[in-house]
């Protein structure tokens, strides 16, 4: 069972991925721990050195890896793997996808106060980082809704999710 969450920046991906890995008793990945712990260097230091193309790169090339080397597993994706390359199709044919739409209001209120470790979204003011949001959600909704499961509200119900899963 190969299950990929999904979803724009502060989604909760990370705390639910290893919440459902816990509750299915299969290894959690965070996509982007590994791409740091692969390369010894942050995000926003990959981001700051080679720029965000490199990252998109070494995104594709780890979630390929990670992928082909387990059966089982709940990965939390970064808030744009699903939108480059062919990502979502790779992550569709390969298993389970699951989005996390959480309401731009609610990502608003999480991301300002955890932009630091976040290079796209780090120097934005109030104001800059609401529009920053609006916009790049708007981009990327098409990517999202190609998700085999969408959830629309936290706290996420493991159990219901987990019968989705199954089901899917
Ligand atoms: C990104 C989201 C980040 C990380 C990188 C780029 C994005 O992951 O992959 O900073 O493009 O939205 P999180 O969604 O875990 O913050």
């Amino acid at each position: 069972m190969k299950i990929f969450l999904i979803g724009f920046m502060g989604s909760g991906k990370s705390y639910w991925g290893k919440i459902l890995g816990e509750k299915l008793s299969i290894p959690f990945f965070d996509l982007d721990e590994q791409i740091v712990s692969h390369e010894s260097r942050t995000v926003t230091e990959i981001f700051a050195t080679e720029g965000e193309e490199h990252f998109r790169m070494l995104e594709k090339d780890i979630l390929h890896i990670i992928t082909e080397s387990h059966d089982s597993f709940v990965m939390a994706c970064g808030g744009g793997t699903p939108c480059f390359f062919n990502n979502i199709e790779y992550m569709n044919q390969s298993g389970t996808t699951i989005w996390i739409n959480t309401p731009l209001d609610v990502l608003f209120e999480r991301l300002i106060h955890e932009k630091e470790h976040r290079p796209l979204i780090r120097e934005l003011t109030g104001e800059q980082l609401k529009a920053y949001i609006t916009k790049k959600f708007a981009d990327r909704k098409i990517y999202f809704e190609q998700a085999t499961i969408v959830i629309d509200k936290e706290p996420v119900e493991i159990e219901s999710l987990v019968q989705k899963i199954f089901h899917a």
